[in-house]
């Protein structure tokens, strides 16, 4: 048998066989099974001792099912003497990488425990929400950019003119900055600020150099789109000619989709971190790509 092999969670499986098939490496036999009253079973159907794993599972909506479906197939791997390097593309609680109210849990302190105690040697996501939440983890961590593969989608597809870049917050303008480089068109960050209680977005008042240009709103994270839409509007209001958004991660909680259709956002495409009709980016070739540069 092969000495690496891949094997595709429930969660990530078109995008498990593609890194796959980049890699030329073979798929592993593994069965994922879900019963009726919502509890996962794995099942090995080869042998794995002494072979390098990549376990390729994201952990979006059942976020526990598919963050539970990752331990118990790296436990498993990792007792039948596998070295498991588990590829979460999206990696759920990674905005709750520190107590941000007096009180709370930090989520992502116990995925990270969590990763370790199930034997995970080491993890690769995709755009972490913040690379300080890298440091919780005891194992070595990578976070492969997307930003390359949306602006190559986005000068194939998008046709820009008079583009201007937009960020909708501080804590992101640094990917979003980057898309703008890559891309070649002007950078603007907006001041959003999040009630912490309720949830919801406001964003600064400021006078934006946006008149009759496209804007491109960049974020990492689209949920419930609360934040899209904010940023639309503001813009929109200000006269540019049409708002879209691009994420890597498009996790369109309920309507979040027909919302920003009604404030006005002309298009939102995401990568297939999260797969759905609007993960129109592959992230395969950048995840294959970190992957042949990782030592055993
Ligand atoms: C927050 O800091 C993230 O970068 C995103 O802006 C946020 O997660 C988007 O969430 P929503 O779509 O619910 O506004």
């Amino acid at each position: 048998m092969a000495e690496k092999l891949v094997l595709a969670g429930p969660a990530s499986e078109e995008l498990g066989r593609s890194v796959a098939e980049k890699l030329g490496l073979p798929m592993l036999n593994g069965e994922f099974r879900v019963f009726p009253d919502g509890e996962s079973k794995f099942t090995l159907n080869d042998k794995v001792s002494g072979r390098s794993i990549y376990l390729v599972q994201s952990t979006y909506q059942p976020v526990d099912q598919h963050l539970f479906q990752l331990l118990l197939a790296s436990h498993h791997l990792s007792e039948e003497g596998a070295k498991v390097t588990a590829v979460v593309p999206y990696l759920a609680y990674a905005r709750q990488d520190k107590e941000f109210l007096p009180g709370e849990g930090v989520s992502l302190g116990i995925v990270a425990h969590l990763m370790r105690s199930v034997g995970v040697r080491r993890l690769v996501t995709v755009d972490i929400h913040s690379a300080e939440g890298l440091a919780l983890f005891s194992i070595p961590t990578y976070s492969v950019s997307a930003i390359p593969s949306i602006v190559e989608y986005a000068r194939e597809n998008l046709h820009l003119k008079d583009a201007v870049v937009i960020s909708p917050d501080f804590g992101g303008s640094k990917r979003t900055e980057a898309f703008a480089q890559l891309y070649g068109a002007p950078f603007l960050k907006l001041s959003k600020t999040r009630d912490r209680t309720s949830g919801e977005v406001t964003i600064k008042e400021s006078k934006l150099e946006v008149e009759g240009k496209e804007v491109v709103i960049v974020d990492d994270i689209i949920s419930t789109g609360g934040t899209v839409k904010a940023a639309a509007e503001t813009v929109m209001k200000q006269g540019a000619r049409r708002a879209i958004a691009l994420c890597v991660h498009g996790l369109f909680v309920g309507n979040a989709l027909d919302a920003m259709e009604r404030a006005s956002v002309d298009a939102v495409v995401s990568t297939n971190t999260v797969p759905g009709k609007n993960s129109l980016v592959d992230v395969s070739g950048a995840i294959a790509s970190h992957l042949r540069t990782l030592e055993e």
